[in-house]
């Protein structure tokens, strides 16, 4: 199965995505980490990337398209895919299509997390990630069990994201009303729209979207 996770930012995608990972044994393609690994090379791709992303616009479609066709020439495209911040515009959505044909494959469903801005404010500052194994926390509502133990490898590493501050996040949130909300009518049109009230806690969120695929 092949679906898409579609939502603002701080919907939960990535934690959803994560949690089809460890259950259902799918392939998570985020163009976030894929970029913010790029951001790290000191190309000159790289520092204009940072840039961008630090001031919350979208980076390029070239680049990002190209990130995720080299996913799909590689080991990922043997697996069944979760398309994590993939596509975020329209000309996103159409080459991904184009791709998807091109391998023989298909695009099951489109899984809209609906999510309050204010919430999304909440739980983008309050946000956390383990330096070594990229399990992703919240200072309230998904604490570590052990203070300052990441509860999955044992790490004692965190870091907050860049992007993670009040003009970045203003800036995040116009560009998914401008450039990303249209792909929700675009995939409703095509029959592939799944929508789950992302405001649940973590379990109730992934058991709604477990539903929704039926898995
Ligand atoms: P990206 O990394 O994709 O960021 P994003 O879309 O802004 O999404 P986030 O990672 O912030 O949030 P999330 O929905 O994954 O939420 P999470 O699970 O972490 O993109 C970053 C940047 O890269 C973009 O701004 C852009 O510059 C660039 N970019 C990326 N893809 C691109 C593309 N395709 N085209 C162009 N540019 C691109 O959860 C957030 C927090 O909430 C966590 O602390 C978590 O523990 C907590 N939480 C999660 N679920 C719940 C819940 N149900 N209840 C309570 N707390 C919860």
């Amino acid at each position: 199965m092949n679906i898409i996770l579609l939502g603002p930012p701080g919907a939960g995608k990535g934690t959803q995505a994560r949690r089809l990972v460890e259950e259902h044994g799918m392939v998570q393609l985020s163009t976030g980490d894929m970029l913010r690994a790029a951001k790290t090379s000191g190309t000159e791709m790289g520092n204009k990337v940072a840039e961008v992303m630090a001031r919350g616009d979208l980076v390029t479609d070239d680049i990002v398209i190209g990130l995720i066709s080299e996913q799909l020439d590689g080991e990922a495209g043997q697996h069944g895919l979760i398309f994590d911040g993939f596509p975020r515009t329209l000309a996103q959505a159409d080459a991904l299509g184009k791709l998807l044909d091109e391998k023989g494959k298909t695009l099951d469903s489109v899984v809209e997390m609906k999510v309050d801005d204010d919430a999304l404010v909440d739980r983008i500052s309050g946000r956390f990630t383990c330096s070594k194994c990229g399990e992703v926390y919240h200072d309230t509502t998904k604490p570590t069990a052990k203070e300052g133990v990441c509860d999955v490898c044992g790490s004692t590493e965190f870091t907050r994201r860049a992007d993670d501050n009040p003009d970045s996040v203003r800036v995040r949130l116009m560009a998914y009303y401008r450039s990303t909300a249209p792909l929700i009518g675009y995939y409703h049109a095509k029959g592939k729209l799944v929508s789950v009230d992302g405001l649940g806690e973590i379990d109730t969120v992934a058991a709604d979207i477990k539903q929704g695929l039926g898995l």
